[in-house]
């Protein structure tokens, strides 16, 4: 089988592929055969080395978090899974492939009526954002609640957690995503590059979500919030607060959360609504296309990369 992955850090042209033979299921394992994987901002940091210190890497280091396919053989223990299922994997690595293992907890169905570069594109960040939203903040029906980066995948799908929660939002974006942003159902939209006058959105947030790639947000968020609020950032990234009071958290790895009950919580979801992630580009799994998938999303992009087996 084809997998896509690195010996050495550096730009997009580092990636290579590799043939591999097809893993074999372990105890509570499946073996999916992958339709689509999709990028995310993560697998450019690593690529790029930013978390060399911490993280060193075996090489090749073959890329890849989230992707769906199709079971096409299980472990005699598995019985809540068939062959022939559709699934949504999230893992460590090795997505970008056409064949990856998978433990049943690392799994969930597809509903067939998910369109597949959705299904690719939920896992991390539809993991991400049902933990900011249930376990790192404490959002009261009074709150006035803003998401900044609200079309981006974090900031889309938390919105979507939020309105299904009967939670009104602020969502800010760039001005050019009013209308995407509408069609999600935001009814206060804030364009952070066309502000009206500060009377009217300054210092009035109780909570503020950042879920801005990279977090820079040029002192955004700081405004927004109103004294004795909450700052949940997707990233660690410094920023100065001059409001006074207010409490930064950070949405980081908790050895308590498991991916299970995340896709637990979009299961249920999906039984009673559909769901919008923007997706820019779905093309073959070529390592050209891989490449510049990669290279689109390390500029300013609106929308997710999925590749196609
Ligand atoms: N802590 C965690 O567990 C966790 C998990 C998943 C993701 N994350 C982090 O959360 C952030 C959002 O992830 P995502 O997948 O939702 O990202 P994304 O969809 O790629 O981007 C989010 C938003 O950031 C803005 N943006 C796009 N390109 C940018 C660039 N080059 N520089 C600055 N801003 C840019 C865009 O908003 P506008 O066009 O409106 O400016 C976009 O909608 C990332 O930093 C990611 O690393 C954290």
């Amino acid at each position: 089988m084809k997998s896509f992955g690195f010996t050495n850090y550096g730009g997009p042209e580092v990636l290579q592929e590799f043939e591999r033979e097809i893993p074999t299921p372990k105890a509570n394992q499946v073996l999916i055969k992958v339709a689509a994987f999709a990028i995310n901002p993560y697998d450019i940091s690593l690529r790029q080395g930013k978390f060399s210190q911490g993280q060193p890497l075996t090489t090749p280091y073959y890329q890849g978090t989230d992707l769906v396919g199709q079971i096409v053989a299980r472990d005699a223990n598995v019985t809540d899974y068939q062959v022939g299922d559709w699934v949504i994997n999230r893992r460590a690595k090795s997505g970008y492939s056409q064949y990856v293992t998978a433990s049943t907890n690392k799994i969930m169905l597809r509903p067939l009526t998910l369109p597949v570069p959705i299904a690719a594109s939920l896992p991390s960040p539809g993991i991400a954002a049902y933990n900011a939203w249930y376990h790192f903040d404490s959002v009261k029906p009074s709150d006035q609640v803003a998401i900044l980066g609200v079309t981006g995948a974090v900031g889309s799908l938390l919105a979507q957690i939020a309105l299904a929660a009967h939670q009104p939002i602020t969502g800010i974006a760039n001005h050019r995503h009013e209308k995407v942003a509408r069609e999600f159902g935001i009814q206060n939209f804030l364009a952070y590059d066309q502000l009206p006058p500060t009377s009217q959105w300054q210092h009035q947030q109780t909570i503020v979500f950042n879920t801005l790639l990279g977090g820079n947000d040029h002192g955004l968020a700081d405004k927004l919030l109103a004294p004795h609020s909450q700052l949940i950032s997707l990233n660690d990234t410094a920023v100065q607060l001059t409001t006074p009071d207010v409490e930064k958290i950070t949405v980081a790895y908790r050895r308590d959360l498991t991916d299970q009950a995340a896709f637990e919580f979009w299961t249920n979801y999906l039984t009673e609504r559909s769901l919008q992630i923007i997706i820019d580009q779905v093309r073959p799994a070529t390592l050209t296309n891989l490449r510049d998938a990669q290279a689109t999303l390390a500029q300013h992009h609106f929308g997710k990369q999925v590749l196609t087996w």
